[in-house]
């Protein structure tokens, strides 16, 4: 499990599928030719190979795949050779029926696209490991070999009469065989639900049941579980094959589907898909925020070490409504973003343009015109910045403050009848509280529940509607301990069956521990406001919308720092704040706007003695650190220059210019500045 991806370099390269290409011999030369011009040094190989590699049952053929590794390598290219289950071949769907997925509706797909095989069969399974086998056992000590790359962006579901069984059978295991264990998590008394034996329950189906929170979440639950049991044995295969080089799979960003904490115990390293709809309606600095908080949580689920990113595309994508070019420079910034955030690599979707199929126009490196022109220069500069930028690898980003997120309680709101029914806003309310902190220069990870919470000093707890056992003891200790807490609505509602706690929320210990309960909860129409008076030292007001808990004061020791201006409730408390020794713990009891987010976060921070940085507008900062070493990047999203005042004494890797002070930030530039600091 300790494998570590060995580089000295910020990897630079793409998705290579010259499997398109084969009778192409020019273009596969010319490939290798511009890799090498726009500073590519791996690229990820393979990847939907599988009717190349095995174009009849049982038929192998590697030795095309080999001269490709061969000859990227002798340029100095790495390969993040891939398992190719991701997409499957017609005769083995042929052969196999049993392969392709059951829907939600009953029915069995019919052999086609990608992604889409079913994760239980053993005879899928069984081919998988195969492949997966031979191809370590033939690459595994192949110099280039950088990294597996497991399958691609695993995901779905599959409601087959196996999955269906093995669902079951996962159910046996987690309630000990004993189905009134299951009726009681599962609140089966209400509506006459009741089951009498495992074998009555089915996967919930479009035309079944469907109306139990816990039936539900334990579909979610089992539906990942069985998505990291076939990853599992796609490593174990090749481990079997006799290669230990680390793995990794590519994660879809911020994927309802599989919970991807649970995942990353199984992987070496991180890494993930990014392709953010740029220029969009939001402000490009905005999307900039919300995608370094999808840096953050792949940095989360493996915070020792720097992650990926593996996808990414140099100009647009296809799959958007609408497909919008990225902006001059803007490739440049994200890429950089990536880094600043604790990837050591920059990669991108694909190498080449296809000449036909899905992703004919999907944007690409080299385009079916060629290199020359706009994205092809500028990925060749990203590829020359990197370079720079080798020192960097293996730096990690060091915060003193992260925000817990959960799958299980994303897929318990998911689920909830009532409140907003069609989204309850648990993403948007991370990335809002995320991009205050980001505005601010203040250091935030996206953790599990299940991390240390010790290494920190501040907790942020958005929408935590579903706690588990032991949680709310870890949380007491870390306020003990001097630990800040920021908890919000809807905190503890719900155990980890999605039963409602007894006694009022938030639930347990938690109402003691911040000193207040919700009495009601008032859902807006999107258009409804209300205000928000601030006092105790915080001053101003801003607005709130979506969710207002009715808040009773249940503590003497619980300060109320903002109230309500308007409706029935005006006047009762929505923030407060209740020392516990040095700790403390905040509850925002409605969803605030951007001013009252930031007006709270002051607050805590100054509280918590943490600095946020004064930052012009539109631009970004995040800190990496090695060693005595930090490298502090600053990166100016906005259409106008700003000035930043970084440390003194700092040399930028980029222009080898030696900064003392105060410096001017042009529009779109990046700046990477290296401090060496005291031992002590
Ligand atoms: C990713 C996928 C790639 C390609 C890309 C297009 O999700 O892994 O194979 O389809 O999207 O944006």
């Amino acid at each position: 499990m300790n494998q570590q991806l060995k580089t000295d370099r910020i990897l630079h390269g793409c998705d290579y599928n010259p499997d398109q290409w084969l009778d192409y011999p020019d273009i596969l030369e010319e490939d290798i030719r511009l890799m090498r011009k726009a500073h590519v040094n791996s690229v990820a190989l393979g990847i939907f190979s599988w009717s190349r590699l095995e174009p009849r049952d049982g038929e192998y053929h590697f030795s095309w795949l080999r001269e490709i590794m061969d000859r990227l390598w002798a340029a100095g290219i790495h390969t993040e050779l891939a398992t190719p289950s991701g997409a499957r071949p017609a005769w083995l769907d042929a052969a196999y029926p049993e392969a392709m997925r059951v829907s939600k509706n009953g029915q069995r797909d019919r052999h086609g696209r990608r992604h889409n095989h079913c994760m239980t069969s053993t005879q899928y399974r069984h081919k998988v490991s195969e492949l997966d086998r031979r191809l370590a056992e033939e690459f595994g000590s192949h110099p280039g070999l950088l990294l597996w790359h497991i399958s691609n962006e695993f995901g779905g579901e599959c409601y087959c009469p196996l999955c269906a069984e093995k669902f079951r059978e996962w159910l046996r295991q987690r309630y000990h065989n004993d189905i009134d264990q299951l009726n009681a998590k599962w609140w089966t008394s209400f509506w006459s639900h009741h089951y009498d034996s495992f074998d009555q329950i089915d996967p919930p189906f479009a035309h079944g049941e469907d109306s139990i929170q816990g039936h539900l979440l334990d579909w979610r639950r089992f539906t990942s579980w069985n998505t990291v049991d076939f990853m599992r044995t796609e490593i174990e295969a090749i481990r079997a094959g006799g290669s230990q080089a680390p793995v990794t799979t590519n994660f879809m960003s911020l994927y309802n589907g599989i919970d991807y904490h649970q995942m990353s115990r199984e992987l070496n390293v991180i890494s993930w898909d990014s392709y953010p709809a740029w220029h969009g309606e939001e402000s490009v600095f905005q999307t900039a925020c919300n995608t370094a908080f999808e840096h953050a949580m792949m940095r989360g689920c493996r915070p020792d070490r720097p992650f990926l990113l593996m996808e990414s595309t140099p100009s647009l994508p296809n799959w958007h409504q609408r497909n919008k070019l990225k902006r001059p420079g803007i490739h440049r910034l994200a890429s950089l973003q990536a880094t600043a955030c604790g990837s050591d690599g920059v990669q991108y979707f694909q190498w080449r343009k296809s000449r036909g199929a899905e992703e004919q126009f999907h944007g690409a490196v080299v385009d079916h015109a060629g290199a020359d022109n706009r994205v092809f220069r500028e990925v060749t500069e990203v590829g020359e910045l990197l370079e720079k930028l080798s020192t960097v690898c293996g730096s990690l980003v060091r915060s003193q403050a992260a925000m817990v997120f959960d799958w299980d309680n994303r897929w318990a709101l998911d689920h909830t009848s009532g409140l907003i029914q069609d989204n309850k806003g648990y993403v948007d309310c991370c990335q809002e509280y995320y991009s205050a902190f980001t505005r601010n220069g203040v250091e935030l990870d996206v953790i599990s529940v299940e991390d240390d919470f010790s290494r920190y000093r501040l907790l942020v707890l958005p929408m935590l509607f579903l706690t588990k056992p032991g949680f709310e003891e870890k949380l007491e200790k870390f306020i003990q301990d001097g630990g800040h807490v920021v908890g919000t609505f809807l905190l503890g509602y719900v155990d980890e069956s999605t039963l409602c706690r007894l006694g009022g929320f938030p639930g347990g210990r938690l109402k003691e521990l911040f000193g207040v309960q919700a009495e009601e909860i008032d859902t807006l129409y999107p258009d409804d406001r209300n205000e928000v008076a601030f006092e105790g030292g915080i001053e101003g007001t801003c607005s709130v919308r979506d969710y207002c808990e009715l808040l009773n004061i249940l503590d003497e020791n619980t300060q109320v720092l903002g109230r309500y201006r308007q409706d029935f409730y005006a006047g009762r408390p929505v923030i407060t704040r209740k020392r516990i020794g040095s700790g403390c713990a905040w509850y925002a009891a409605a969803r605030l706007d951007r001013a009252g987010v930031e007006k709270l976060l002051y607050a805590v921070w100054q509280d918590a003695g943490m600095e946020p940085k004064v930052l012009p507008e539109n631009v970004e900062y995040h800190c990496r650190q090695k060693g005595n070493v930090r490298y502090h990047f600053y990166l100016n999203w906005g259409d106008t220059a700003a000035k930043i005042q970084p440390p003194a004494n700092t040399t930028d890797l980029l222009s080898g210019e030696v900064c003392s002070g105060g410096t001017a930030l042009p529009r779109h530039a990046v700046r990477v500045l290296q401090e060496i600091i005291s031992p002590h």
